[in-house]
């Protein structure tokens, strides 16, 4: 049966104050206010409607809103998620320029938010072209088996990190070259051995010590991609340090860059993106692997309550693909 509402959980639901709160462009810069999870899911749930088939809220509840209560709802509910920002930006702004997925499906979730970015940033930034080496981290993570995949269609070699070997397995499965389970192995060593003039394109979405070991294995002209920095969203600061100082000598020597990607800078790009993933798909050339929580102790992830384990599961690094949380009964809206 097809449930009526989805979430996609993207790494910043409910996860408390939101360190992106002071990056995101007008007029989406709010008061850093820290808002409970418990709050934002029962904001969550009286914003939901019940005539919407996949996605956050309506399109109907939507266009009756005006914009400043959209982005007050978006910022109460959803700690400002990228994806909701998203989603709401493309349903009110560009409502005529929605693309229409083929069924109601939670692996079409996965390409709103996790593909696009996978896609449009290495289109856009990594220039990939064949036998280069592209290393991606959390590579069995939502946005990490898209870089792959889009990584390995351009015939390039992909090494990729994770925690599991079933998390390697699964890698290899969509073709990654040399799944590293850093759990087991030391990745600075395989690294060093098995590229020894180093990576031409870093994927980059864990940051701190990670980061500092990408710099140090760059290739000649390497390019390191920064999308998200989740090794620091649970700390206070929300960032872990990494080691600037010898930053500017590391770059220069190698004629190395460091480009950051963020979706939402990037949307005049997305309908292109979505139709080609949504093509990709319905030829069977896209593995869009999402994770309902089924292997938990407790279950699949049902309902808003269910969004605080899923929460907890994402940051303990267990998913494998994006991880859907679903709703499968209506919930009234009170707005
Ligand atoms: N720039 C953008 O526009 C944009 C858009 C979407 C997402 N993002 C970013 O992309 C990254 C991936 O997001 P996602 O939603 O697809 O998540 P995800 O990759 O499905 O899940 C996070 C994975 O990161 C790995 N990880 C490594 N160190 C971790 C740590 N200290 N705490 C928690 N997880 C850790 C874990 O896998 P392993 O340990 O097995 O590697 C975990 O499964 C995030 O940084 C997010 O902010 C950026």
């Amino acid at each position: 049966m097809i449930p009526e509402h989805l979430i996609l959980l993207s790494t910043r639901v409910c996860a408390g104050y939101s360190p992106f709160h002071q990056y995101l462009p007008p007029p989406f810069q709010v008061p850093t206010t820290p808002y409970l999870p418990k709050r934002a899911v029962e904001c969550f749930r009286s914003s939901c409607q019940p005539s919407g088939r996949v996605g956050f809220l309506s399109k109907d509840l939507l266009a009756s809103m005006r914009l400043t209560s959209i982005i007050q709802l978006a910022i109460m509910t959803l700690q400002l998620s990228l994806h909701v920002m998203l989603v709401l930006k493309e349903l009110v702004s560009c409502a005529s320029e929605k693309v229409p997925v083929p069924t109601a499906k939670p692996e079409f979730l996965t390409l709103i938010l996790s593909g696009a970015t996978a896609y449009i940033s290495l289109k856009k930034l990594g220039a990939l072209s064949e036998v280069e080496k592209v290393f991606v981290t959390a590579a069995a993570g939502g946005t990490g088996q898209f870089a792959v995949q889009f990584a390995k269609r351009a015939k390039c070699h992909v090494t990729g990190t994770c925690s599991s070997n079933e998390k390697a397995g699964f890698l290899k499965s969509i073709g990654c070259d040399r799944p590293i389970n850093y759990k087991t192995e030391d990745i600075q060593e395989v690294l060093r051995k098995e590229n020894p003039k180093g990576l031409d394109v870093v994927y980059e979405s864990i940051s701190g010590e990670l980061f500092d070991l990408a710099i140090n294995r760059m290739a000649t002209k390497g390019q390191l991609i920064v999308i998200g920095f989740i090794s620091g969203y649970q700390t206070a600061t929300g960032i872990q340090p990494v080691r600037t100082g010898t930053l500017p000598a590391k770059l220069l020597q190698k004629s190395a860059s460091i480009l950051g990607f963020f979706l939402p800078h990037y949307l005049s790009e997305y309908k292109a993106a979505m139709k080609h993933m949504l093509e990709m798909c319905e030829k069977g050339e896209l593995v869009c692997e999402v994770d309902l929580g089924e292997i938990t102790p407790e279950g699949k992830f049902v309902s808003l309550e269910s969004v605080f384990r899923a929460v907890d599961y994402l940051y303990l690094g267990k998913n494998i693909g994006k991880i859907v949380v679903e709703l499968p009964h209506s919930v009234s809206s009170k707005l």
